[in-house]
């Protein structure tokens, strides 16, 4: 463990006693593997699902405790994260009504369900944080955003951030931007995705090795964005400074131009927030 992260475990540490999840899946997987790995004891980890395998491959993979029962894993916890699909959220909080205590956090990552549905269904003024983290969190990469409900304080902001943190970057919303949070990050990797494949695609047609491409594009894709974030430079500066006149990048930013891909981007964009927003209002 390096100085920066055994400092960031003692900081969860303190602020978390004791965590439990409700859903084991993928999401809980990545989020319990990372706080472990950063130092937080996995003896103060308990996390129940309806699948046996599932809490006997935590147990024997993760060494956390698990429990069948939702409601005997949240009895003594300081923070509860809800990681079961959005479908099955409302029956699972309200099944969780009465048995979180009144002083613990409730930090949910169900994609587009809204605090206020949350607060509803566990009922009791719960401090209830929502999260929006996105895929790259499985490898510890993932960039998060939160926000509070009504009864959330400073406190349980901190201590939903100590648990996520170990997953990649956490950054703080209103929630009135919770769609424009998954229309650009939390669906943003397919985006990238998309351009690596494109990339891939046309190497192919080149006849570059295939493995020699991957390699290439993939440093491509991470040197880019760590030029940006060492160097502070803007992105629209840093493509005109590679830009020389009629040069090779200039040939391509010629045809993406001619053929609208900037407004093509923008509007998936937009299609993606605008489908988040639905998705809201739909419990
Ligand atoms: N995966 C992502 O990239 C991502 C990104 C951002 C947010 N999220 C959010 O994270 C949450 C979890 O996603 P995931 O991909 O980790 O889902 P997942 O792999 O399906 O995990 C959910 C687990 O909860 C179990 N479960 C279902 N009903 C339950 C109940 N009543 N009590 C206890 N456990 C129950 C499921 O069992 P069954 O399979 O038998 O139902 C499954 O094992 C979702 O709300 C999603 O919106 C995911």
């Amino acid at each position: 463990m390096t100085r920066k992260s055994s400092q960031r475990s003692r900081a969860s540490s303190n602020l978390l006693e004791r965590v439990a999840w409700i859903g084991a899946g993928n999401m809980a997987e990545a989020m319990v593997r990372a706080l472990v790995a950063s130092g937080f004891p996995a003896e103060r980890i308990t996390v129940s699902d309806v699948r046996p395998e599932r809490r006997e491959y935590f147990h024997t993979t993760l060494g956390v405790a698990v429990a069948a029962s939702n409601r005997e894993v949240v009895r003594e916890v300081t923070l509860a994260v809800l990681a079961v699909k959005p479908q099955v959220l409302e029956s699972v909080a309200s099944e969780l009504r009465g048995a979180i205590p009144r002083t613990a956090t409730v930090l949910s990552i169900a994609a587009g369900v809204t605090t206020r549905c949350i607060e509803e269904w566990l009922q009791g003024r719960p401090r209830v944080v929502r999260a929006m983290p996105n895929t790259p969190a499985m490898v510890r990469s993932g960039a998060t955003a939160l926000c509070p409900g009504s009864y959330a304080r400073e406190l349980d902001l901190q201590r939903a951030e100590a648990v996520l943190r170990p997953m990649g970057l956490v950054e703080r919303v209103p929630e009135a931007m919770m769609d424009a949070v998954t229309a650009i990050s939390g669906s943003g990797p397919a985006y990238v995705f998309f351009l690596i494949e494109c990339l891939s695609e046309a190497a192919a047609q080149f006849g570059l090795d295939p493995g020699v491409a991957r390699r290439l594009i993939l440093a491509t894709v991470e040197g880019a964005a760590r030029l940006l974030r060492e160097t502070g430079l803007d992105a629209a500066e840093a493509r005109r400074r590679v830009t020389s006149e009629k040069g090779t990048t200039e040939a391509a930013m010629k045809v993406l131009e001619a053929r609208g891909v900037r407004e093509a981007w923008l509007a998936a964009f937009e299609a993606a927030r605008r489908r988040a927003a639905e998705l809201a209002h739909s419990w």
